[in-house]
């Protein structure tokens, strides 16, 4: 009998720890976005998201922009017309498709919590990239 309460303990013990692993947040996500920004998107939107004057809009402060818009438009790119703040833009953004779905999670969630500063947005998780992506259009305009 003892056996089997020792085999529960420790079976709930297991369910406990799993159960804590998997609600774990995914810290570091936003430090690692900021080496990501770094690299692949700053030369072109500064470091705090500025812009570059006619040619680059700046993504600051924009907290209107869905998470597949962000998604997609860091792997597919985007071109087409675009009116920030009474400034007309009619570039291309190259798309990034060496970036894998990590890499991409990362930037999304340091763009939103530091360049876009949106306090109340919660972090992304890879489940929730991945299903944007497969809806994604080759340059995918955003609204
Ligand atoms: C080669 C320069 C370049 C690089 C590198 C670049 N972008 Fe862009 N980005 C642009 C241009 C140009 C536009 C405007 C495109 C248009 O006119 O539709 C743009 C548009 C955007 C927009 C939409 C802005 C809006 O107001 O709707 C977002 C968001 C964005 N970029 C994020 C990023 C992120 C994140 C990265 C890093 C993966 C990145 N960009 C890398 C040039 C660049």
């Amino acid at each position: 009998m003892n056996k089997w309460v020792a085999l529960l303990v420790s079976v709930g013990i297991l369910a406990v720890a799993a159960f804590l692993i998997w609600r774990k947040p995914e810290s570091g996500s936003v430090a690692r976005g900021k080496a990501v920004y770094a690299t692949h998107c700053l030369n072109c939107h500064g470091e705090k998201g500025e812009g570059l004057g006619k040619l680059i809009p700046p993504i600051q402060d924009q907290n209107r922009w869905e998470i597949a818009d962000l998604v997609c438009s860091i792997r597919y790119g985007r071109k087409g017309e675009l009116q920030v703040g009474g400034q007309r833009y009619d570039g291309i953004m190259p798309p990034n498709f060496e970036l894998d779905e990590g890499e991409i999670r990362d930037l999304v969630n340091y763009v939103r919590k530091e360049i876009q500063t949106c306090a109340q947005c919660e972090e992304v998780g890879l489940v929730e990239v991945e299903k944007n992506l497969l809806n994604c259009t080759l340059a995918r305009p955003l609204r």
